[in-house]
């Protein structure tokens, strides 16, 4: 079994309170954050709570935008900025971020969204700002656990430009942006948190 699967729900449920718990030690400073590909708000309604200092900035792609809102609208959340329609390849909100985050985004988007996804933390963040990504990668030098395998081959079957991505591919795009990586910590479920910075 691996991470959150296209549309599972539950999955996020599951994952909020490790994905928290990890996070949160990198997040104590940061005033702001963007979420990409938010889904139902799920984390970002969970860290809201815990971090109240931090200004958690929920967007999702214009298909499933109203999806989210309609989300916050029936838990009743007041707290959280109304939802952006962001898709990482069009014009981000003219805004600096102590952090962007996304779980589960990078192996559904195409590689040109991950690449725009880079490039727009690159140029949004503050200095020393943190992209975040969770979600199950590959890591040099190892083999696929079978559940991310299995997961893998269903992604590509689905659509050839998905797919889980390889770490070291990721640091290449975070080193154009002047990021470097700054931690790699294994999550349940054979996920991982990786997190770089802004130089
Ligand atoms: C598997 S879901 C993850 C949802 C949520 N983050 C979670 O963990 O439950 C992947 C999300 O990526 C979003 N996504 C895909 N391509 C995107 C793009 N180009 N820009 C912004 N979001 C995108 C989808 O709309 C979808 O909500």
């Amino acid at each position: 079994m691996s991470g959150a699967r296209i549309g599972d729900e539950s999955a996020a449920e599951r994952n909020k309170k490790p994905i928290f718990d990890a996070l949160a030690p990198w997040l104590r400073q940061a005033k702001s954050l963007l979420e990409v590909g938010a889904g139902d708000a799920t984390h970002a309604l969970y860290a809201g709570e815990r971090l109240p200092q931090l200004a958690w900035q929920t967007s999702e792609a214009p298909a499933h935008h109203r999806r989210l809102v309609a989300a916050l609208a029936d838990r009743h959340e007041t707290r959280l900025a109304p939802p952006l329609a962001l898709d990482v390849r069009h014009a981000w909100p003219d805004v600096t971020y102590d952090a962007v985050y996304g779980a589960n985004v990078a192996h559904i988007m195409d590689w040109a969204a991950v690449e725009a996804l880079f490039a727009g933390a690159a140029s949004h963040l503050s200095t020393a700002g943190l992209l975040c990504l969770y979600g199950p990668f590959k890591r040099p030098g190892e083999n696929l656990a079978p559940g991310n395998r299995e997961f893998d081959a269903a992604l590509r079957a689905r659509d050839p430009a998905m797919g889980l991505r390889a770490v070291d591919a990721l640091d290449a795009l975070a080193t154009s942006g002047h990021m470097r990586r700054v931690a790699d910590i294994a999550m349940p479920s054979n996920n991982r948190l990786l997190i770089w910075q802004r130089d």
